[in-house]
Parts: structure tokens; C-alpha cells; sequence
């Protein structure tokens, strides 16, 4: 998604910016641009990467200055459609995170009334409107503007002749770095993080002015005061550590990330959290919401809570919620999110909050948008997720549901000391998935020859089928589905053959006779078969093609191994058919827009 900056202080403006676009490629983009104050505004823009962009820039000279890394909505990728844009007169520039719905009728009025377009954009009705209620102050001219318009948006915007960055947010995230010689505007916490981890995060509605040495925001014309936080995140952690891409560099801090997760919630023998939105003993039901790999996490959740608690959970896409009546009276809903910025579970929670249902948020971004509006936040410790597919976030999320389904647990206090125990020694058990990458790296050269791909698993491991497809398909570019292994045969069994290469997860619980006996109807088929199972499986050597065998763990387990495994499997396909691993194409980090 759309990434700005913005930076005033002592320092030059241009290496700073690219430096911080460069952070905030992560997300996902297409274009990229700067606008500097120098002798008034001077921009440079284009649809290519940060790093083509820095080659053909002369040296500016300003102190002042915007960026932006721009994943196209409203027009292709192209020089006139990235940002800054600018007003008529070239003094007002403008860069933007979010949609403005109204942009065509807006647009159309500022034409009649003189005003010329360029672009396609939705965002260049921004500089015309402030140009329009322009009168020598911005910060009033912008509070005029957005007062037209309707829509979401993060917003910096320079001025010729003022020295400050008007900053403006709604329904998009947007914090203030504060600098040592100077301060910043930023859509997240990376982009600026080389130069300062003190941030303010700011609150719809909230519209700031920063100069280099001050501060002010202001919220319906009157000041109000914003905390400033600490992020702890160090500059190490978005770098890759000799890694070849984050995304691997991201799947080996794994047994750390659990480590620091657990380490945080437990820190005594027994995982009890106190929580106020779960004290409340009437709670019949929950409900789970999240998007993409998240969605995943909360599939697998749904299996962990109903067997600890012993109440049924129902796991919802956030991007469909809303859509029908829910009936919530006694349910607790858990929003799962590793940004705290995704645009359809941010509108789920504040549906949520609508009708009164306590919302708890499982997200890795203090101070995101979901911890700020939920009832209350529990934190995963993933540390910053760079690459644009989440591998440890998601593993950080599971430890979350597992810390709080064994806080809440109705089991027998037996195998629930068994599964503490056990949970305690997911880090040893992961790191062993991870030293067994040359057995995922074989199994990935077999797979990048092929186009379409099925992923099989029962029970706590449907979801991690779906999720072993998601990886694949989204940084391999291969086809690929993910199926409850009892589905095959209600459809996509017209499809499978030699061609089609099916990978089942083989966990040892109830489901696993049934898994057997799917395999063999897949093999009578035609189609080779990747087994993912458990270490000293015997039975499954004769049954599929090739096996990769994952450490015994409680079934319960059971997706951290094997999500590990796929996790791997992915991103070795896509080196063997080298993708763009961090940034695959038209993908986005953290999705803004609905
Ligand atoms: C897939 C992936 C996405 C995200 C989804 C939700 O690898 O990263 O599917 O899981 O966009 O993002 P968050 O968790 O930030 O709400």
C-alpha cells in the first residue's frame, strides 16, 4: 500500500527521504516521488523502484521535504499518476494514503472554477482544494479542504513559502517521528526508524503542524495533546542479517520470535493471563476476524479455543463481516492483525464496537490503529515484518491463541500442564523444521516445474493447507489451492493428474486413518504426492512420493511445525523460479483500503 514521509529539520532532506522510502518499500509499490523545498517546490517522481529514482536526481539543497512510495488505485503506474502532486501553481504538493470517494464530483467542480488536472487520480483534488482555500496559512487551508472531502486518508503536505509539513490523518495510519535535528511524518514506524524510535501516533480527525523543532496538533480547531511512544524495535531488525531475502531471514527468527512471544505472556510457570474483556464468566461464544494468513491464524484458533474452553468459536473473514446480522450477545470477538492497519478488520471492530461486543486485538504494531480502538490489545513480539508474506507474525499470532486458550482453559489440569510443557518446547521443535531445509529445498525444486498445486489437511490442519497455498501462490506465482483432504473428491478430483502435484498434511490425531486413505484416492489419480509428516512415520513412506518428516508435537502443535515446513517449501520454489521473494507483484504489506 501507499507508504509517506515526510521530514523538516537541519539536516539535507533528499538522502533522508530516500532512505526512508526505501524503508517503507516493504509494503508494497509501484511509483515513488519526492517533492523538496529548495527555490519553492521541486519534484521528482516516476514509476520505478526507489533506487532508479535516487539515480536520476540532481542534488537538492532544501531541509524540507515529502515522499512517497504509491501502489496504484486510481490510474496506472505512471510519472503523472505517482506522488507528491502538486496544486496549479506548483505551490502546494500533497503525498496520500487512503481514497477519496468523492474525487469525481469534487474534481469536476474545481475545473469549472478553473483548476487543471494532470493525473488520474483521486489524490490531485488535495492540492487543488488547499490552493483554493489557500490564503497564506496551510494548516487552515488544509482544515478547509478535507472539510470536502469524503473518503480515508494519511496526508503530508509542503507549501512554498511556509517552513513547516502539515500532516492530517483519517481512516489511514499516520504517526509524527520525533527527531534529534528535526522531526517526521510517516505512515509507519519503519520508514523512520533509522533516525529516531520516538512516535506519536495520531487519531482521526487529528490534524498537525511540525517545524523542525515543534509540534502541535490539533483535533475540531482545538490543541490536544498526544503521548509520545517508545518503539523498541531496533534498526537491526529491518535489515537482513545476511540473509538473501527478509522472508527467509523472517522464517529463521522463528524459535526466537516464539521465545520472546511466550517470554512476554508467561512468565512464570503457568500461562495466566488476566484479561478484562475475557473476566466476564458468561461468555458463550467468540468470534474471530481477521484477513489473509491472519484469517489462517484465526482458523486455527477456532480448533485451540473450542477444545481448551469448550465454546464454540466461529472464525470470520473481516473483509466479509458486516455484510448480515450477527447475533453477539455474550460472544467476545478477538480481531487478529499483525499491521493493526488492515482496512476491512479495522471497520470489523469498529462494527463491533457498534453494537457493544468487547473486542480483544492480537496485533505486532504498538500503538496501531486496532490497539487503539479495541477493548484491549495483546501484543505478539514478532518484531517488524518486512517481507510482504507473513511467516513469523503468523507464529507469533498462534502463541498469542495458545497463551490465552491455555489462560482460559476449561481442560484437566494433567494435559494442561502437558501442554505447557510442551508449548515450551516449540522453539527447540521449530529450529528442527528449519535445520531440515535441505529436504524442503529438493521437495521445492520438484515443485517449481509444476503450475497448480493442491494443499490437503484435516482438522486444526485444513487452515494450515490454505495457508501453505497462500505462501505459495504469493511468492512462487504458482496456482495453488487449499483443500480439506475430504473435499478432493466433491470437485477438484477433476483436476488432479500428473500435472497437479499434491502436498498432504499428515498430523498424528483423529483424522489421521482418513488422511491415509485420501492420499491413496489422490495417488489412483495420477498425482505425485508431497506427504508433510510427523518423524518415524512409517506408513506414510510407503504411501507418497516424497516425505519431509517435521518433530513430534501435541496434535495441538501441530500447525507450528508444519506451517514452518510450508513457510520454507515456499520460498525455496520461489528461488528456484526467481521471484521477487519480499515484493511479489501487486501485493501490498499492510492493505489500507477495503
Ligand atoms: C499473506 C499476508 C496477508 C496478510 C493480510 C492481513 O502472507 O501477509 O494475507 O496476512 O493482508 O494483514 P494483517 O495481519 O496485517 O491484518
Amino acid at each position: 500500500m501507499c507508504g509517506i514521509v515526510g521530514y523538516i529539520g537541519d539536516k539535507l532532506a533528499q538522502p533522508i527521504l530516500l532512505n526512508c522510502l526505501s524503508k517503507l518499500e516493504y509494503r508494497g509499490y509501484d511509483s515513488c516521488g519526492i517533492a523538496m523545498l529548495s527555490n519553492g517546490i521541486e519534484v521528482y517522481k516516476d514509476a520505478v523502484r526507489v533506487e532508479a529514482l535516487r539515480k536520476t536526481l540532481p542534488q537538492i539543497k532544501g531541509t524540507t521535504g515529502i515522499g512517497h512510495t504509491r501502489w496504484a488505485t486510481h490510474g496506472k503506474p505512471s510519472k503523472l499518476n505517482a506522488h507528491p502532486h502538486l496544486d496549479c501553481n506548483g505551490n502546494i504538493a500533497v503525498v496520500h494514503n487512503g481514497i477519496i470517494n468523492n474525487f469525481q464530483q469534487l474534481k469536476r467542480q474545481l475545473i469549472s472554477e478553473g483548476h487543471n488536472f494532470v493525473s488520474e487520480t483521486d489524490t490531485e483534488v488535495m492540492p487543488h482544494l488547499i490552493e483554493k482555500y489557500y490564503d497564506g496559512n496551510l494548516e487552515k487551508a488544509v482544515e478547509a479542504a478535507l472539510r470536502d472531502i469524503e473518503g480515508s486518508y494519511a496526508i503530508i503536505v509542503l507549501a512554498a513559502n511556509e517552513p513547516k509539513l502539515v500532516v492530517a490523518r483519517k481512516d489511514c495510519p499516520l504517526i509524527i517521528g520525533i527527531g534529534d535535528r528535526g522531526n517526521f511524518g510517516a505512515s509507519d514506524v519503519p520508514a523512520i526508524l533509522d533516525y529516531t524510535n520516538r512516535v506519536i501516533y495520531l487519531e482521526d480527525g487529528d490534524i498537525g503542524v511540525v517545524t523542525k523543532d515543534s509540534i502541535k496538533i490539533r483535533r475540531d480547531g482545538a490543541e490536544v495533546d498526544r503521548k509520545e511512544h517508545k518503539i523498541l524495535w531496533s534498526i537491526k531488525d529491518d535489515q537482513k542479517a545476511g540473509y538473501e531475502h527478509f522472508m527467509l531471514k523472517e522464517i529463521h527468527e522463528q524459535p526466537k520470535v516464539i521465545r520472546d512471544t511466550l517470554g512476554e505472556y508467561t512468565r512464570e510457570a503457568e500461562p495466566v493471563a488476566d484479561l478484562a474483556v475475557m473476566r466476564d464468566s458468561g461468555i458463550e461464544s467468540m468470534l474471530m476476524l481477521a484477513c489473509g494468513s491472519s484469517y489462517h491464524v484465526a482458523m486455527i484458533g477456532k480448533y485451540i479455543v473450542e477444545e481448551l474452553l469448550g465454546i464454540p468459536v466461529r472464525a470470520e473473514l473481516a473483509s466479509e463481516f458486516g455484510y448480515f446480522n450477527q447475533t453477539l450477545a455474550k460472544t467476545r470477538a478477538i480481531a487478529i492483525t499483525q499491521s493493526g492497519e488492515t482496512a476491512d478488520t479495522i471497520k470489523a471492530i469498529k462494527r463491533l464496537k457498534e453494537v457493544r461486543c468487547k473486542v480483544l486485538a492480537i496485533t505486532n504494531v504498538v500503538g496501531s490503529t486496532a490497539s487503539r480502538i479495541a477493548d484491549q490489545t495483546i501484543y505478539t513480539r514478532a518484531g517488524p515484518e518486512i517481507s510482504v508474506a507473513a511467516t513469523k507474525s503468523f507464529i507469533a499470532q498462534l502463541m498469542a491463541l495458545y497463551w490465552l486458550a491455555m489462560s482460559y482453559s476449561r481442560i484437566d489440569s494433567r494435559r494442561l500442564t502437558d501442554l505447557i510443557l510442551e508449548l515450551r518446547h516449540l522453539p527447540t521443535k521449530v529450529q528442527q523444521v528449519l535445520d531440515n531445509e535441505d529436504k524442503l529445498m529438493e521437495n521445492a525444486t520438484f515443485l517449481s516445474g509444476y503450475e497448480n498445486v493442491f494443499f490437503i489437511g484435516r482438522g486444526i490442519n485444513f487452515p494450515v493447507a490454505l495457508e501453505g497455498a497462500l505462501k505459495l501462490k504469493e511468492v512462487a506465482y504458482i496456482h495453488s489451492e487449499g483443500y480439506a483432504a475430504g473435499e478432493l473428491k466433491h470437485g477438484p478430483f477433476a483436476l488432479l493428474g500428473s500435472n497437479t502435484p499434491v502436498i498432504a498434511i499428515v498430523a498424528h490425531d483423529n483424522t489421521y486413518e482418513a488422511m491415509l486413505t485420501n492420499i491413496k484416492e489422490v495417488r489412483a489419480r495420477g498425482s505425485p504426492v508431497m506427504a508433510l509428516a510427523e518423524e518415524g512415520d512409517e506408513a506414510i513412506e510407503d504411501l507418497a512420493d516424497s516425505v519431509v518428516t517435521v518433530p513430534e508435537v501435541d496434535p495441538m502443535f501441530s500447525p507450528v511445525v508444519n506451517t514452518v515446513a510450508l513457510q520454507l517449501l515456499a520460498y525455496y520454489t520461489a528461488k528456484k523460479r526467481d521471484c521477487p521473494i519480499d515484493f511479489p507483484r501487486n501485493l501490498a504489506k499492510s492493505v489500507t483500503v477495503e
